[in-house]
């Protein structure tokens, strides 16, 4: 047995399906599934229904959370052409902006420059610009990080061209930062054909030069792992038109841990993309007491069936990985071991706790 810890993990890209969307996921099944995982802070998309894009609606959606999360949760206000002039309001009720510029789930998308800039004017300069941008578009937030001079962060970064794009901008002292989703390092578009709709997500998996592209940017220009948890029910995923999306909650730190003991990343970097840089680009402090147990040596293979997220699937079933997680601790409290949470809802707490907590007064 070989038992290592980690500091709480973060990941700052997940859809947990309130409002609107219950039936794929909720605050009480998607944070119980976070804490399984390893995560103790989650940041959640605003791609809802109605989508987060007004204070009224984020304030709707922190109060439908706050008696059902079980780890800490931000939420990101989602830029919306019809609702835009609302923009800096929804500020203190969330963590980040984020705006979609392709098509993906959800009703959100920004498709006019105007719009763009507007974006870039109204959100408080304190808190971080999150995109959804793919192929030539991430030229597009490079450009607009340039001019207005404030960080961008890209979201689910899965091709050659892009990764490589950000890491000259990078050299460049360009402020950008980038995340990929562990479906986009260990599954290739050779796995979407054998997985059919549970295999379909934006953006979609790519050829084994963009995987090994993005593998040779991990210890430089790669910021976090983010697991774009993005569950939909088996219902959904078998219809005439199935949404894109997969859940990654409970499989990523396992996976990423098969990587440590493959010898593709050290531990170190491990913990650096998924808890210290996250917490860094995001401006979140670190919990106290809060820590994660792992048995690195631990053989499982992935399975539908122990899963605590509500869709009740994985992409990654039938993989075997090395690394489970054991305990884990939140500000002294153990809220998960072997196989059981036991941090009741309302454990978690919401970023930032108060909106008006970073107003100076
Ligand atoms: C996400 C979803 O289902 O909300 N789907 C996806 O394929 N990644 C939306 C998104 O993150 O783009
Ligand atoms: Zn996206
Ligand atoms: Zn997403
Ligand atoms: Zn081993």
């Amino acid at each position: 047995m070989a038992k290592l810890t980690l500091p709480g993990l973060v990941d700052v890209h997940t859809h947990m399906r309130v409002p609107g969307g219950e039936q794929k996921e909720d605050f009480s099944s998607g944070t119980a599934a976070a804490l399984a995982g390893g995560f103790t802070t989650i940041l959640a998309m605003p791609n809802t229904r109605p989508p987060l894009s007004s204070a009224q609606d984020l304030e709707a959606a922190r109060h439908l959370a706050i008696n059902d999360i079980r780890c800490d949760l931000g939420f990101y206000a989602g830029a919306n052409p019809g609702q835009i002039d609302q923009l800096a309001e929804c500020a203190p009720y969330t963590t980040a902006l984020k705006i979609y510029l392709n098509e993906t789930y959800g009703p959100l998308r920004v498709e006019e420059l105007s719009t763009l800039d507007t974006c870039f004017i109204n959100w408080p300069a304190g808190k971080l610009i999150a995109m959804h941008a793919e192929g030539q578009i991430v030229a597009v937030g490079i450009g607009l990080a340039a001019v207005y001079n404030r960080p961008v962060h890209f979201c689910h970064i899965s091709r050659k061209e892009e990764i490589e794009l950000i890491a000259s901008a990078k050299e460049r002292g360009l402020p950008v930062t980038c995340e990929v989703a562990p479906h986009h390092l260990f599954l290739t578009a050779a796995d979407a054909e054998r997985l059919g709709p549970l295999g379909q997500m934006r953006p979609p998996l790519a050829a084994a030069s963009d995987v090994e592209a993005l593998w040779e940017h991990i210890n430089s220009t790669v910021d976090c792992i983010a697991t774009d948890h993005a569950p939909h029910t088996l219902a959904e995923k078998n219809s005439p038109s199935p949404p894109p999306g997969v859940p990654g909650l409970e499989t990523s730190l396992p996976l990423m841990l098969t990587a440590v003991h493959d010898g593709r990343l050290s531990f170190n970097r491990l913990v650096e993309l998924m808890s210290d840089n996250p917490r860094r680009i995001f401006n979140l402090s670190k919990q106290p007491e809060t820590m994660v147990e792992v048995d690195s040596e631990h053989t499982t293979t992935i399975s539908d069936q122990r899963l605590f997220t509500k869709c009740g699937w994985s992409p990654f079933s039938g993989m075997t990985v090395h690394g489970r997680v054991e305990r884990v601790i939140l500000r002294g409290q153990l809220v998960y071991e072997a196989g059981a949470v036991f941090a009741p809802p309302g454990t978690g707490r919401l970023l930032p706790e108060s909106p008006w907590q970073n107003e100076t007064t």
